[in-house]
């Protein structure tokens, strides 16, 4: 890979250790997928922040680094709110590495938003046509298909290190020829809002990490995009999809799956909701205020009977905090910071429902957990009264 006279002195060390270690980090990367050269970034989005999944190695890794980032960068969700995780039964032992691992990379200048969904936040951090480097795969998938941005899934040290470095190696999704579609899927399915998470989860396990190009009856809205990218990126690994008329279809002669009522329907059925589910959440990916506003909605005039959690941005939640109010006057809780998945509050609980294609295919491997699957006001009737 070509390195600047600027880019080779800081791989050799003469801009500081930290930075030697980023541009090594890209350098590799660069090679093994046969980038030409490094390109910037507009901004970062780091994974690898929640203490249960990168554990002591990991707090010591980003505690050694120095320096500070040069590009706009933000952290995926940590393992617990940080401010009330009390309330989330997490014990101090926990509290303190994750509180630590969030002041280390708060040193180094990463905005501790701690969120899976930067664009509902801070829209400014991409725009159609920027190159970004982030990490968690909704956002990924979110970035690249429906604000028409660029970036591969980084993992949390490549994205800190092009945090540090502002630049990114030139490969995958940020080249125009890796972003052409696969795979063409009909949806002939009346597709509720719910359904998209479903959509998802069915799609990614047939496409792996293919590009699929959707052809829709009917528009889906900013959130149906969201649950549908967020699924198909955790039952595959799907980073790029299409779901505009305008859209190239895929080249001649590529398969084509066609999804009907019935297809939705099997796996509804499959995980429907039983009386052993013990904790509901909603939020994967973190809920947006027209969410939230509908669990407040929907919560009124009720009391929860199990454990109800809505996860959402720390922004989010200050914002519409009059929202918040309302769903926690049902015993709900709304938590920021984190999420079902990353939390080690997930563990002590037998079987969780949730509104989330990814959530629904992660819960059973990463929370060794028993997964449900509901609407958002199928979440909050089990939530608020037996199933
Ligand atoms: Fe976000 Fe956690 Fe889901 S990071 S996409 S809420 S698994």
């Amino acid at each position: 890979m070509h390195l600047s006279r600027e880019e080779e002195r800081a791989y050799q060390g003469e801009e500081g250790e930290s930075l030697r270690r980023a541009m090594e980090i890209l350098v590799a990367l660069g090679d093994i997928y046969g980038a030409d050269r490094l390109i910037p970034v507009r901004s970062v989005q780091v994974a690898g922040v929640s203490f249960k999944t990168i554990g002591e190695a990991g707090l010591e890794w980003i505690s050694d680094l120095r320096g500070r980032v040069v590009v706009s960068a933000v952290l995926n969700p940590a393992g617990m709110d940080l401010t009330r995780w009390q309330k989330m039964g997490i014990d101090e032992r926990f509290a303190k590495k994750q509180l630590e691992i969030v002041e280390a990379y708060r040193r180094l200048g990463v905005s501790p938003d701690c969120t899976c969904t930067p664009y509902q936040i801070r829209p400014e951090l991409a725009r159609r046509g920027d190159h970004l480097a982030w990490s968690e795969s909704s956002a990924v998938s979110f970035a690249n298909s429906v604000i028409g941005a660029k970036t591969n899934r980084e993992g949390g040290p490549s994205a800190l290190a092009a945090a540090l470095v502002g630049k990114t190696p030139r490969y995958g999704y940020h080249i125009e020829e890796k972003r052409v579609p696969t795979i063409n899927i009909a949806v002939e399915a009346d597709l509720k809002p719910s359904d998209y998470g479903i959509l998802g989860y069915i799609i990614g396990k047939e496409v792996g990490d293919g590009v699929p190009r959707f052809i829709f009856r009917k528009r889906p809205d900013v959130d149906d995009l969201k649950a549908l990218g967020a699924a198909m990126a955790a039952s595959g690994s799907v980073a790029l999809y299409y779901f505009d008329e305008e859209a190239p279809a895929a080249p001649k002669g590529s398969e084509e799956i066609l999804v009907s009522d019935r297809d939705l329907q099997d796996v509804r059925q499959e995980c429907a909701p039983d009386d052993e589910v013990d904790v509901v959440a909603i939020g994967c990916p973190h809920s947006s205020e027209r969410e939230l506003a509908e669990v407040a909605r929907l919560l009124e005039g009720n009391k929860v009977e199990r454990e109800l959690w809505i996860c959402t941005a720390r922004a989010t939640a200050e914002r519409r905090s009059d929202l918040v109010g309302k769903i926690e006057r049902s015993g709900a809780r709304v938590f920021c910071d984190t999420c079902m998945v990353v939390s080690p509050a997930s563990d002590r609980y037998r079987k969780m429902m949730v509104n989330s294609g990814k959530a629904l295919a992660y819960i059973p491997t990463l929370c060794k957990m028993k997964a449900a699957y509901g609407s958002v006001e199928e979440c909050v009737r089990a939530a608020t009264r037996r199933v």
